[in-house]
């Protein structure tokens, strides 16, 4: 959309610019730019015009469209795709199919609301209309399909930097998918693969955030953003650390391993030195969670002395 360029232009100036000035700048029609208000305006932002000042930029849609995401973004693979819908059924499912099609490694799908937003073991995830981040990442990562639960802890490493960040809130990991704060789960990691035996064809890393939601739209153990902090958080800039915070953490990997995740990892958990109940198809155990090893996995010491070791699961505090 051309009129982008004309919407970046006014992004750079705090005070008013004559269209004839714009128009020079950017070297295009009066006509042409004259236009590019009109849709800037369709989509949400409110830009002024006075005679013999010209226009100013006054407020941004609250949306997460992808040209916001990718204004100053400064990824070197994560975003240079954004695929954005008002509503889907789930980013997942677009994720998957885009990736079936070829779509290269960091193309990100977000929605404004899902209908049917998933999460781990079969559960919905509540996605109210415009209130939080709803995103599927696709990743081609070179390693056995073994790696990708270290995957899932690498971006709740991220997310907890990125919280912290952007909101100041210091956040914890319940291994191995949840963010919690305060004892309610704030976001949630969902990670879903297509691979052969011994090689991952891709990874869709599928993030739910609750960002300005009202606690009425959130099941009794979520929480927002907003609920934690008392008021509005930008969307997009959060969604924008979101994408630097996992990128840096995923190049890292290639020089460094998955080690420095998982010593981040350790020092966020929620569950470590804790007393806890882990399910999963094979049953439930209870014990004392003693570590996350260097897969990634839970060992779990349960009173007779035995060590597990749990990949998945299910986990409560005790
Ligand atoms: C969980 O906590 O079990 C994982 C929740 C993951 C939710 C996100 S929202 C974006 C993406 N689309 C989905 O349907 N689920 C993930």
């Amino acid at each position: 959309m051309q009129s982008i360029q004309t919407l970046n232009f006014l992004k750079k100036i705090d005070s008013y610019i004559s269209g004839e000035e714009i128009s020079q700048s950017l070297n295009l029609s009066r006509a042409a730019i004259w236009k590019h208000m009109q849709e800037l305006r369709q989509l949400g932002y409110e830009i002024i015009a006075f005679p013999h000042l010209g226009y100013k930029l006054v407020s941004v849609p609250d949306k997460l469209l992808p040209h916001e995401i990718q204004y100053g973004l400064g990824t070197k693979l994560l975003g240079k795709r954004i695929d954005y819908e008002e509503t889907v059924s789930s980013t997942m499912d677009v994720a998957f199919k885009l990736a079936m099609e070829g779509a290269s490694e960091g193309t990100v799908v977000c929605a404004e609301t899902q209908t049917k937003g998933r999460g781990r073991l079969g559960r919905q995830w509540a996605s109210a209309k415009g209130k939080g981040i709803y995103m599927s990442l696709i990743l081609r990562p070179k390693f056995a399909p073994v790696e990708v639960a270290k995957l899932t802890l690498l971006c709740g490493v991220a997310l907890t930097e990125t919280i912290k960040k952007t909101a100041g809130l210091q956040v914890s990991i319940k291994w191995p998918n949840d963010l919690f704060v305060n004892g309610k789960k704030l976001a949630g990691i969902l990670t879903e693969l297509n691979a052969e035996t011994d090689r991952v064809k891709f990874v869709i890393v599928g993030i739910g955030i609750n960002i300005n939601t009202a606690l009425a739209g959130l099941p009794s153990v979520g929480t927002s953003l907003k609920n934690e902090t008392g008021h509005d958080h930008d969307r997009v800039k959060i969604f924008q650390e979101v994408l630097r915070g996992i990128e840096k953490w995923y190049l890292r990997l290639g020089e460094e391993g998955f080690l420095p995740v998982i010593k981040k990892c350790k020092e966020l958990s929620l569950i470590l030195n804790q007393r806890i109940r882990i399910s999963d198809p094979a049953g439930s155990i209870e014990g004392e969670a003693i570590d996350i090893d260097q897969d990634g996995g839970l060992l779990i010491r349960q009173d007779s002395g035995v060590i597990t070791k749990k990949m998945a699961g299910d986990v409560v505090r005790l």
